[in-house]
């Protein structure tokens, strides 16, 4: 091994580049991740414990030698004078950082990863919807409050129009897209922006985005949903992460429970984040109506299902208490920045 270290070392003492590619070439072919150099540092794990000493010497010798000739001939080219033709004044003058994924994207994933290994595969529905599926088809009676102007953002409110399009205020229109083309069984998961006509603040925005999870199939029963919630909240949120479901109501899902856990910045002791109960809320869920079920072409008889969905924004703030909801939207690279990879 020393020899072809020692032969090695000559190559690269007499390593000679005409231009930058030629040099990135050669700094390739010496000191990549499998580049020589690397290939004789993994070689070296099998050298004998008595030699190691000696062959470690050297191999640190080759890589420094190398290390040394590239950045030589990387200097020669540096310091060749170039007329100002070939300076780009454009150009911006610090080097250009990396960019990070957005809070919202990560904690997206994350969510999808978890469902994702129970099976759940993701869809996408439009963000400019119709009625029926944002409502009819989800078990809305014609008079439910949520229709109103107040919470909806109306895109075509023309009573010539068949059917009245508004912005989704909601990721569930996505299950009736996905019923009304399936059959079951039926495990997706939909990820999406959702408007909603609320004034700006701290804790409210028009825009904010959702998780939908629904699963519809044979003899699926409350006990399937509360597992699933039950592994996601130990994912997302550590394995001391303990729930509780509280009853509640949703046109489209009967039962319907919101779902708690406990307060995961004070360990459910309280503090003044769970307003001192050490529970926060964190999404709704319930088992699928059978009027849904049957609204969108299946039948009700033969399956079941669970659905739940959950503000993308909310768990986000509990993972990283952001405490300005306009925080998300804003750009602002300060904030952008400390939650990289
Ligand atoms: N669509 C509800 C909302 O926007 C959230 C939700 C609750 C979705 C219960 C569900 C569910 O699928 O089962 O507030």
């Amino acid at each position: 091994m020393i020899n072809k270290i020692n032969a090695l070392l000559k190559e690269v003492e007499n390593l000679k580049a005409a231009n930058a590619e030629e040099l990135e070439a050669l700094r390739i072919k010496y000191l990549s991740k499998k580049g020589e150099i690397s290939l004789l540092m993994n070689d070296f794990r099998n050298v004998a414990a008595d030699q190691k000493r000696e062959v470690g010497q050297h191999l640190n010798k080759l890589k420094e030698a190398t290390q040394n000739r590239i950045n030589e001939l990387k200097a020669s080219f540096e310091n060749v004078q170039t007329t100002n033709d070939d300076i780009d004044l454009t150009r911006t003058s610090y080097p250009i950082e990396l960019g990070t994924r957005h809070p919202l994207s990560l904690v997206k994933k994350e969510i999808c990863d978890i469902f994702g290994r129970l099976g759940f595969s993701i869809a996408e529905g439009p963000e400019i919807e119709d009625d029926w599926h944002v409502f009819s088809s989800m078990n809305f009676a014609e008079d439910h409050p949520a229709r109103d102007m107040q919470d909806t953002f109306f895109i075509d409110n023309n009573t010539e129009v068949s059917h009245n399009v508004v912005l989704r205020t909601h990721t569930s229109s996505v299950q009736s897209r996905v019923m009304e083309s399936t059959q079951p069984p039926i495990r997706v998961l939909c990820p999406g922006r959702v408007y909603r006509n609320e004034a700006i603040s701290y804790r409210a925005h028009a825009f904010f985005h959702q998780v939908e999870a629904l699963y519809v199939d044979r003899n699926v029963s409350f006990t399937d949903l509360k597992q699933a919630l039950l592994l996601f909240a130990r994912e997302m949120f550590g394995e001391d992460t303990k729930i509780r479901l509280r009853p509640s109501y949703f046109p489209f899902t009967e039962p319907s429970a919101e779902m708690d856990i406990s307060c995961n910045i004070c360990g459910g002791k309280g503090c003044p984040f769970c307003k001192h109960t050490g529970w926060v809320e964190i999404l709704g869920c319930g088992m699928v109506d059978p009027n849904v079920l049957e609204l969108n072409g299946i039948d009700s008889k033969i399956y079941s299902g669970y659905a739940l969905g959950m503000g993308i924004e909310r768990i986000t703030n509990l993972k990283y208490q952001v405490k300005d909801l306009r925080m998300f939207s804003e750009n602002d690279v300060r904030f952008l920045r400390p939650v990289s990879y």
